[in-house]
């Protein structure tokens, strides 16, 4: 899968996505990501990429000519199955939707910045937009890390254990159970003894009785419909 973001602030994503797993996939060609300065394709003076709103107001709006300019770049190499805006008034982000993109095999995701974007880019160039959620970031480059990252660790290869995507909290509208590791006593804490046992069934019958407890008691909401 090949994902590429576009943005004005390229350094803001290079931390997030070149550590650990997301490296990992990327080196090993599960993924391939492609980060693009959208002030590449402004054609100002100083490659200025915004303009004052018209109608006034205050904040510079992203303009609408070096974005269409990269985007036809790159739909003419390659055809994308969706351009993603992040905007904290899109569709909210959840496992399901990660798992929809996973699937998929070009996705562009734009970062918005400044008081916004022309409202032309999202009503002509983009097929979707997503919030990672109920709060106004300074712009989309953490919103679209958090995208791929979710997207990238679904991809057969990403994770070494590939049952361990699978078995993620919301995956089956159920938290994860909790996990313990050496030593088994510390400071008079143990851990639990069935996961001591070695008993596979009785260990995962307590880890889905965990799983179900956790979410009644910390995600009611999850598990309403849930049928366990
Ligand atoms: N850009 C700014 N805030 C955002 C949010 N909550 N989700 C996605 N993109 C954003």
């Amino acid at each position: 899968m090949r994902i590429d973001i576009l943005t004005v602030l390229p350094e803001l994503l290079d931390s997030p996505l070149n550590h650990s797993i997301l490296k990992r996939a990327v080196a090993s060609g599960v993924a391939e990501l492609v980060v693009h300065n959208i002030r590449d394709y402004s054609t100002q003076k100083h490659q200025q990429v915004d303009d004052y709103s018209f109608g006034g107001g205050a904040g510079m709006v992203l303009a609408i000519e070096p974005i269409d300019r990269l985007l036809t770049k790159l739909k003419g190499e390659r055809t994308y199955d969706e351009i993603i805006f992040m905007t904290p008034d899109g569709e909210r982000f959840n496992q399901p939707i990660a798992n929809g993109l996973s699937i998929l095999n070009n996705i562009i995701i734009l970062c918005g910045h400044y008081k916004g974007i022309d409202q032309r880019i999202r009503e002509h160039l983009i097929t979707r937009e997503i919030s990672i959620g109920d709060y106004v970031l300074t712009g989309g480059e953490l919103a679209a890390a958090i995208v791929a990252d979710a997207v990238i660790r679904l991809l057969p290869g990403a994770i070494s254990d590939e049952t361990s995507a699978l078995m993620d909290s919301f995956q089956d509208h159920l938290l994860a159970p909790p996990v313990y590791t050496r030593p088994a006593e510390y400071k008079g804490w143990k851990v639990p003894d069935i996961l001591l046992s070695g008993n596979h069934k009785g260990i995962e019958a307590w880890r889905h009785d965990q799983s179900v407890e956790r979410t009644k008691r910390l995600r009611p909401d999850l598990f309403e419909g849930n049928p366990q």
